[in-house]
């Protein structure tokens, strides 16, 4: 069957199965949506957010985009983060990299690539500030894994520089923001422990709000 038609069959099949369990399955989940998570990940086919953590539908808030980027005027990035943080209360904020992100190694090419130049420019941006590090690796796919871990740590950080984040945790203590990586090889998710706290304090000597 052509993979098209093949959908409706599968979605079909998707929503027996969930009935089967628990037959008031979609109707509760039709009254509202109470997500622990906010996942910021890549639009690589390959990285199903819900499906590598292993959660239901109404589990984890999904915002992804190529190379997983937080930036400050991205409207789109911004209002789901604010929206998660303050409506949805999520305790955790995710921003999961990958191995063998296409849009990571683009931006370690110097080619012209359109539409795609300004966006990579952050990953760019991420390769000039840890430059000294990353030179300094002679290996080229262990420079370009070393990088991949490194977008992700500067996108929890532009998280954590936003006002709704730093507000949110003052007064409640949620979320907490992680950076992780997904290793496309094995199926395993990595968590590389970013320290929150740490980087909370020192971005709020320069990013800080006064909370009441
Ligand atoms: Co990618």
């Amino acid at each position: 069957m052509e993979l098209y038609k093949q959908v409706f069959e599968n979605n079909r099949k998707w929503a027996e199965e969930h009935l089967k369990d628990d037959p008031n399955f979609f109707e509760e989940l039709a009254k509202g949506q109470d997500p622990e998570f906010l996942f910021i990940g890549c639009a690589d086919s390959r990285v199903p957010a819900s499906e590598v953590m292993g959660l239901k539908p109404g589990q984890a808030f999904v915002h992804r985009n190529v190379a997983n980027i937080v930036v400050n005027t991205d409207l789109n990035a911004q209002a789901v983060i604010q929206y998660a943080v303050e409506q949805l209360g999520v305790r955790h904020v995710v921003v999961c990299g990958h191995y063998g992100c296409g849009g990571v190694a683009a931006a370690m090419q110097s080619q012209d690539l359109g539409q795609l130049n300004g966006w990579l420019r952050e990953v760019r941006d991420v390769y000039r500030l840890h430059a000294a590090e990353l030179n300094a690796i002679t290996d080229d796919e262990a420079r370009y894994r070393r990088l991949i871990e490194l977008n992700v740590q500067e996108q929890c950080i532009n998280v954590i520089k936003t006002s709704w984040v730093q507000k949110m945790y003052l007064k409640t203590g949620y979320p907490t923001v992680h950076g992780w990586v997904y290793d496309l090889h094995n199926g395993r998710l990595i968590d590389l422990e970013i320290p929150f706290e740490e980087k909370l304090a020192g971005i709020r000597e320069i990013y800080h709000l006064e909370v009441d």
